[in-house]
């Protein structure tokens, strides 16, 4: 099953990038440096429909109507831990976004999310909520983080994940098909451990060296 607001971002840079962070002989510094230009690079797609509105501005040649954004400022919500390697990605592109954190831990013998952190700019409703969190593998953890963006009031909200496998995919279908889904490759598959295949390891290890 495929998922009806799935943008698959094949750009060569990303796709590139990716690459390069995939292979395991790659060191830490360089693996978080990948991540955030890749995320820099999601965040693109996942903030296409911003509304604009024009203002008048006088560059040093004359005066113009230029377009800026309009409306409330972005959300960006890292799912800990490893969303935090897409963090400064994403406020690279979009400074002025506010910034929540949701935590879940996936039960290692279950793969069932477990909430034990959720911190949330007010006044969700109307604005795009740019949940983050580098691999969607059973999707789990993701539309579990997604719920409660939406209880929290959220109606606008785009995940961005690195790598998706099509479990994951499948998972935000049928929970929650009006959430767009920003990613880099959708890969083969989990393994039984529930790892994306052929992945790229753990990236909150890989992000924190905790390996
Ligand atoms: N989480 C990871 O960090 N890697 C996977 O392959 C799956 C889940």
């Amino acid at each position: 099953m495929t998922h009806p607001k799935l943008t698959l971002v094949d750009h060569p840079l990303v796709q590139h990038k990716l690459s390069l962070m995939r292979d395991a002989r790659t060191p830490g510094p360089d693996f978080r440096r990948l991540l955030r230009e890749i995320s820099l690079l999601l965040t693109y797609e996942a903030a296409r429909d911003l509304a604009l509105k024009t203002q008048t501005i006088t560059t040093p040649l004359t005066e113009m109507d230029a377009p800026m954004l309009a409306g409330a400022d972005p959300v960006v919500v890292s799912i800990l831990r490893a969303g935090n390697g897409l963090l400064d990605g994403v406020l690279d592109v979009i400074p002025t976004a506010k910034v929540g954190f949701v935590g879940l831990y996936r039960d290692e013998e279950t793969l069932r999310p477990v909430q034990y952190y959720c911190k949330l700019p007010p006044d969700l409703s109307g604005r795009l909520v740019i949940a983050v969190d580098p691999m969607l593998a059973t999707g789990n953890s993701s539309a579990a983080a997604v719920a409660l963006l939406k209880d929290a009031g959220a109606t606008d909200i785009c995940l961005i994940c690195l790598l998706a496998a099509p479990e994951g995919v499948a998972c935000m279908a049928r929970e929650h098909p009006d959430v767009r889904i920003v990613t880099a490759s959708v890969d083969s598959h989990l393994n039984e451990k529930g790892y994306i295949v052929p992945g790229l390891g753990d990236a909150g290890d890989r992000i924190f060296g905790t390996v």
